[in-house]
């Protein structure tokens, strides 16, 4: 069976919106591994946009399946991620001005910054993994980092405009899956899936897990709203 790995950066978002302390992610993950979620995912990002450095420290105290960082590979991330050592590490590009990690990590182009980034979190216990393109020659540039496996970038399969168009970009997953296969690295995918597009995926064997936030969140608000209502109406009028 695929894994599901949740992120809950959009119950930060959430949090920071009124800067207060709810919804709390750590809460929110606790619910998720409940309800079966493999691992809790958190993007720990330059800006604390979201996600604080106080979360990842709780979430790694509390949560009982495993977790795993996002971050970009910079001295300050690299730092903190060897301190509070999180099961996984996901690498992923960052860019101050951007909503969301826009494109994999270019492995190729900074080949000697991420090897040395990979084994100072290897040095510490942490297992690597790294966020790249369906693209051979960024798999082939990933596999010679020492990282154990990679994430597929799903995110031009999710905003295929037609369905000729889905097919074929995930078409290029599966041969990428098999070609990341065949250079001994572990396989997951994520980046924009939700309840319509995962189907293609379902029974798959390419990829061992997903990765999973912002379709997820966006569900729990909306089927969670009408028990929301209905328990503030009961205390209104008692
Ligand atoms: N994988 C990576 C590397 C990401 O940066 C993100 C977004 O934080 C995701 C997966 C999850 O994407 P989404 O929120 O669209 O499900």
């Amino acid at each position: 069976m695929a894994r599901l790995e949740v992120n809950v950066d959009h119950v930060a978002t959430l949090r920071q919106a009124r800067m207060i302390n709810e919804p709390d992610p750590v809460t929110a993950a606790a619910l998720a591994e409940l309800a079966g979620a493999d691992g809790i995912i958190v993007h720990l990002r330059e800006d604390r946009r979201h996600i604080q450095d106080r979360d990842v420290i709780l979430l790694r105290q509390t949560i009982k399946t495993r977790l795993n960082l996002e971050m970009a590979a910079t001295p300050e991330m690299i730092g903190l991620a060897r301190q509070i050592k999180p099961h996984v590490a996901t690498l992923v590009p960052e860019k101050r001005a951007e909503l969301t990690t826009e494109g994999g990590l270019d492995v190729m182009g900074l080949q000697d910054h991420i090897r040395q980034a990979v084994s100072q979190l290897q040095e510490a216990g942490i297992y690597v993994s790294l966020f790249v393109d369906p693209r051979a020659d960024q798999l082939q540039a990933a596999a010679a980092t020492g990282a154990l496996c990679v994430e597929l970038h799903t995110g031009a399969y999710a905003e295929a405009i037609s369905e000729a168009d889905a097919d074929r970009l995930f078409e290029e997953l599966l041969s990428a899956a098999a070609h990341a296969r065949q250079l001994g690295l572990r396989v997951k995918a994520g980046h924009g899936l939700n309840y319509q597009n995962i189907k293609r995926f379902r029974g798959r064997r390419e990829f061992e897990e997903y990765s999973i936030g912002h379709s997820i969140i966006s569900r729990a608000v909306l089927v969670g709203l009408d028990a929301a209502v209905r328990e503030m109406i009961v205390l209104i009028n008692g």
